[in-house]
């Protein structure tokens, strides 16, 4: 019998990386009764109150637990982390996923687990680490950015790179057009970058 890989989701906004996961390693697994997945979704967490993902995932998959642990200013994250090492114990996680978790990890936290915690961000690193990388890009006039999975390492956005793909930037592209193109493409690399991991 294969080895199950427990896995938490950590999302802050939207919510689509984290549905899209859901979908490929639960909801759909659950209809195939013989897919193989060694990937179970445990628990998703949200650090904000009224975020999308928090509905959606709901909504979607109502066997999943959904936590709401704020943390919004720095001042908040070390109770953040308390409470989210405990939901880690209390599923036996594995696996920590960043799926749009706008927040920062703190350096024990990163350290405790590592090679366990796994990030998707929209360029090709080590280009336009941080926030609003997407429209960093377009607006710098690259010809090319992409999307990148990748360990988390208590430097933000540097860790090491477990897959990347490009994307090339048209001229009739707007921001809006690349922000779809680069979804697309995260919601394909991300569970198959799991994929090849665990499975
Ligand atoms: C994605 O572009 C992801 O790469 C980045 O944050 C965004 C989250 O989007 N880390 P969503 O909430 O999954 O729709």
């Amino acid at each position: 019998m294969q080895k199950k890989i427990n896995c938490i989701i950590l999302a802050s906004g939207n919510g689509s990386n984290a549905l899209n996961l859901i979908h490929v390693f639960h909801i759909d697994t659950k209809e195939h009764k013989n897919a193989v997945c060694g990937i179970n979704i445990s628990a998703v967490v949200s650090n904000i109150k009224n975020a999308p993902v928090i509905e959606k995932v709901r909504l979607a998959a109502p066997d999943i637990p959904v936590f709401f642990l704020p943390y919004v200013s720095v001042s908040e994250r070390g109770n953040f982390e308390k409470e989210l090492e405990s939901i880690i114990k209390r599923f036996n996680i594995n696996c920590i996923i960043l799926a749009g978790f706008m927040r920062i990890l703190s350096k024990e936290f990163v350290s405790k687990f590592h090679k366990k915690i796994i990030n998707i961000h929209p360029s090709l690193l080590p280009a336009f680490k941080g926030k609003d990388a997407i429209k960093s890009a377009f607006d710098y006039g690259v010809k090319y950015t992409g999307v990148t999975v990748h360990y988390v390492t208590p430097e933000v956005d540097a860790g090491p790179i477990i897959c990347q793909e490009v994307v090339k930037i048209e001229e009739t592209d707007t921001v809006e057009s690349l922000e779809l193109k680069i979804h697309d493409i995260e919601h394909r690399i991300y569970p198959a970058a799991l994929k090849k991991i665990f499975v």
